[in-house]
């Protein structure tokens, strides 16, 4: 593995663990103006000291996150279709040259997997694989699941194969039963995406079973930007995947800092 993709590697997974807490906010890119995101600068700035990367959109990038952080990006590459449409039929949206002028440490797409345009999706990740090993830019790949599909350790664990097979880097994809499958089956660094808003504690057991299960880390959106405490909930996360805690652990970090007073 040459210098760049390696050091690009580097700042999202971070070698101090092995692990990573991303934070998605790139929703919007076919949901608009979802639940959490709709005034996305005021959601997103007080939690991005506390992600090792944010996964996100151009658009927002630019329009709304102070240039002057530590925090690594990861830039969302693929869309097209909105909520009221196809949602397989995605294309490339921006190019290489795009995401390295915004000094972005990945690219990430979605494949889809058993949908209609599932042969499209995945040639587009073999295409954008091909053009970020001559930048020396990883690839991470979501295992997005239509409506219609279980999610299941044997559909995800081949949705997951094949985003590895086509080249990506890192791929993205949800918690099921018997996740460790999924792991075994993927060589290369398996995020988890956290899915729709449920009750902390459970998120941060989702999240402690996953890591327990062999994941790299998490790239989370709605089961932090949706909570009521959502700094509290991404350092509950961040203990988890980087220091091992506990889900009482966790959880007490979430509720703890509930209490304390806003800084001034
Ligand atoms: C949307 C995505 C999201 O980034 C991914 O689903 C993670 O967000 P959440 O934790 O809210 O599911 O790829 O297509």
């Amino acid at each position: 593995m040459d210098f760049g993709l390696k050091n690009r590697l580097s700042r999202i997974i971070k070698p101090a663990t092995g692990k990573t807490v991303m934070l998605a906010v790139d929703h919007g890119y076919f949901q608009g103006p979802t639940t959490g995101l709709r005034d996305i600068r005021s959601t997103i700035t007080p939690l991005i000291p506390h992600a090792d990367c944010l996964f996100i959109t151009r658009g927002m990038l630019r329009n709304c996150v102070e240039p002057a952080n530590d925090t690594s990006v990861c830039l969302r590459v693929s869309g097209g279709p909105s909520i009221l449409g196809e949602l397989s039929n995605e294309d490339i949206t921006t190019s290489m040259e795009e995401a390295i002028r915004l000094d972005s440490s990945g690219v990430g797409m979605s494949i889809f997997v058993g949908a209609p345009n599932e042969d499209r999706t995945i040639s587009n990740l073999g295409r954008l694989v091909n053009e970020a090993q001559r930048y020396g830019m990883p690839v991470l790949a979501i295992t997005a699941v239509g409506k219609d599909m279980a999610r299941d350790a044997r559909y995800l664990g081949l949705a997951s194969r094949i985003a590895a097979e086509i080249g990506a880097h890192i791929v993205k994809t949800y918690y099921c039963e018997d996740f460790y499958k999924v792991v075994e089956g993927c060589p290369v660094p398996i995020v988890m995406a956290g899915g729709k808003k449920m009750p902390e504690r459970e998120a941060l057991q989702m999240t402690f079973n996953a890591i327990s299960e062999g994941a790299s880390g998490v790239d989370m959106g709605r089961n932090i930007f949706q909570s009521d405490n959502p700094v509290g909930m991404i350092n509950a996360i961040r203990a988890v995947v980087h220091n091992g805690a506990s889900v009482d652990e966790a959880f007490d970090i979430y509720e703890s800092s509930k209490k304390q007073p806003a800084e001034i």
